[in-house]
């Protein structure tokens, strides 16, 4: 028996695959191998000598059995290194692009505005692009017939016959989104909110689909003064000028008060749009301090907190940027266009790192 162990641990240590492992396993313990065949011997032996060679038989077999196991398990552990060997790949290597897609100029700057708020320790937020007239409005402080939802352009999602409840609207701004947080996550909070708005209106400088980024900021005790540093710091990063002039125009939104339009000096000279310079002004947002009845439709109680809120075009200061003259061509889809304009895809905008490459 001992004969039989070494010969058979011996093989199954040597054999170089598979095959030569199943070969051996069916001479030694297969049914007609040689350890069946010595247990087959057992019956003609007497019950003494069973009971000493049964349980050696046996244990051998296991023995074997468990040789061949794990030999197995280390040919396929080989298998499996040669293989890894053979594919290994460096993906710590640069990209080799081929006709390379590229980044929407909407989607950079967003990209790019969002950088600068969380540095500046805005948390992003967001909210529905169908939304209740509740939400788009009257908590809002624009109640049923104030001419502010006349001014929106709104377009209205259509309620079955017979339902006369009042309709959804695609959302004309991203201030709804102020209310969705304030309600969700109550005082202080300091959120940008970047998302596609709906006005029904079309022309060199003005789409019916177009995005904004919502800011909001709530403490006991930020200012007006608080949202000009912001704005002048935010448009020195986007801009990557050192300096740029903003106008702050008295207005009205029903939202805030009191109430600011933010223009910024640039140039159209040569139909070429330059920022920091020229005699001309472009609208890029509107803002103010959070009125307090949009406080309270929040669940903020306005004897406390107050703050301030603005709602920025970012297609308008994508144009800015990058000297895009027309706003339409933005969402016509034309390849040439968005080759020319688009961003390499690989490079994403931060700080440190410079914001447009
Ligand atoms: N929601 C306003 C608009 O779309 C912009 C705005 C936002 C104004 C926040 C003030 C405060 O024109």
């Amino acid at each position: 028996m001992d004969d039989l162990r070494d010969k058979y641990l011996a093989a199954i240590a040597d054999a170089g695959d598979e095959a030569t492992l199943e070969a051996l396993r069916v001479q030694a313990v297969g049914k007609k191998g040689e350890v069946s065949a010595k247990m087959r011997e057992l019956g003609r032996m007497t019950p003494e000598e069973r009971q000493v060679m049964g349980p050696k038989l046996n244990a051998l077999k296991d023995e074997i059995n468990s040789a061949l196991a794990a030999r197995k398990a280390a040919l396929a552990d080989v298998a499996l290194a040669e293989r890894l060997k053979g594919e290994w790949l460096d993906v710590t290597l640069p990209g080799r692009p081929r006709r390379e897609g590229t980044i929407h100029p909407v989607s950079q700057v967003m990209e790019e505005v969002t950088a600068i708020f969380a540095d500046l320790g805005f948390a992003v937020a967001e909210g529905p692009q169908i939304e209740s007239d509740w939400y788009n409005f009257d908590a809002l402080n624009i109640p049923a017939h104030h001419p502010a939802r006349g001014e929106m352009d709104t377009f209205y999602m259509a309620r079955a016959e017979g339902d006369d409840r009042p309709p959804h609207v695609l959302r004309t701004h991203t201030s709804p989104v102020q209310i969705r947080h304030m309600q969700e996550y109550g005082a202080p909070c300091r959120i940008i909110a970047p998302g596609r708005v709906y006005r029904a209106d079309y022309d060199q400088t003005h789409t019916p689909m177009f995005h904004q980024i919502e800011a909001l900021a709530i403490g006991r005790d930020i200012s007006m003064a608080n949202l000009k540093w912001v704005l002048e710091e935010f448009c020195r990063a986007f801009f990557e000028v050192d300096e740029v002039e903003l106008r702050f125009r008295a207005s009205h939104f029903p939202f805030t008060e009191p109430s600011a339009e933010v223009d910024l000096r640039c140039s159209w000279e040569g139909g070429q749009l330059k920022v920091g310079e020229g005699d001309d002004w472009m609208e890029i947002l509107g803002s103010g301090m959070v009125h307090p009845k949009v406080l309270e439709a929040g669940g903020i109680d306005p004897a406390e907190w107050q703050g301030f809120a603005f709602g920025m075009g970012i297609d308008r200061i994508a144009m800015l940027k990058y000297g895009i003259p027309d706003l339409r061509a933005f969402f016509d889809s034309d390849l040439r266009w968005l080759r020319h304009y688009g961003f390499r895809a690989l490079q994403v905008p931060e700080l440190a790192g410079g914001l447009s490459g």
